[in-house]
């Protein structure tokens, strides 16, 4: 038999072919709605904390309360996880300001929130894979000026990602003012002469949890890593550029532009970090927690 996928909504899991959303959700209408992807490892949650902590700042720069608990969510996203057939997930959050039964775009600050989540399955972080690297091009960062918080409002992302797909390449790295922001769905490193840098955070940034893990695995590689402001330049004299993600973990890009990066292999750099990264995920699976 086919495996219908369960949604959770609103507290309650159900089959998806049964969820069923207002047409006047704010989320549906507005974007007016935060979101979160969380890995989720042999059923377990990684970095959880670091993803709890997003949404909530997420949710205050909207002007929402959390509509739950840390337990109360540990709690759903477990049912969740347990009734799909794979043990590595993807968990997709959404929490949308809810539904008044109208369209006016000052909201009702006391509606009751939508919350949706579904999960995908996730191949866990390879190496081997990883070092399959990616190809990538620049391009003017034309999202909102609010990048730092988890928004729905993804329409130029979307659009970024079509203009990638036309030009062969995986994912687009955004420029804003002549500086690098990051890419329409990942952060971005440069390596060149041993150091590794990223942009600064600002509000032209996703504080990514795969970042901060960046962070971490270059202080176990001894690796120096600083946040600094980059421009196009600094990507075309980098010796290596990485990519981070949730989904996507630490990947090289060996094509920018159309023309490779350093030897068009993964780079010394990129290679270091992959233990301690790698270790750090094992643990934090073995212990539960992490930083
Ligand atoms: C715009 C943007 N920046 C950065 C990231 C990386 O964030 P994280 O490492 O928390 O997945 C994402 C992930 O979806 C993103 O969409």
């Amino acid at each position: 038999m086919k495996f219908e996928p369960y949604v959770h909504l609103n507290g309650a899991l159900v089959p998806s072919s049964e969820a069923r959303i207002s047409v006047f959700d704010r989320g549906f209408l507005f974007g007016d709605a935060v979101y979160e992807v969380i890995p989720v490892y042999q059923r377990r949650i990684v970095y959880w904390h670091a993803h709890l902590e997003r949404l909530n700042r997420s949710l205050q720069s909207i002007r929402m309360r959390n509509p739950y608990d840390a337990e109360q969510w540990e709690t759903f996203i477990g049912e969740l996880v347990a009734h799909h057939p794979e043990s590595n997930q993807s968990v997709y959050i959404q929490v949308t300001r809810g539904t008044e039964g109208n369209r006016h775009h000052l909201p009702d600050m006391d509606i009751c929130p939508t919350v949706v989540m579904f999960s995908a399955p996730l191949p866990p972080f390879s190496a081997e894979n990883a070092a399959k690297g990616l190809s990538a091009i620049t391009t003017e960062d034309i999202r909102w000026q609010y990048c730092h918080i988890k928004s729905t409002n993804l329409l130029a992302n979307v659009l970024l990602l079509i203009h990638a797909h036309d030009e062969q390449a995986e994912e687009v790295i955004l420029l804003r003012n002549g500086k690098i922001t990051e890419g329409a769905t990942s952060n971005v490193f440069i390596a060149r002469n041993g150091k590794l840098m990223t942009p600064p955070l600002n509000d032209s940034i996703l504080a990514g949890v795969t970042r901060q893990a960046v962070f971490r695995s270059a202080a176990k590689a001894h690796i120096p890593c600083i946040e600094q402001e980059l421009s196009q330049k600094d990507l075309i004299d980098a010796d290596e550029i990485m990519l981070s993600s949730t989904t996507r973990g630490i990947r090289p890009v060996l094509y920018l532009d159309g023309r490779s990066v350093g030897d068009h292999k993964p780079g010394p750099i990129w290679q270091r970090l992959m233990q301690p990264f790698e270790h750090e995920l094992t643990q934090a699976l073995e212990t539960g927690t992490c930083e």
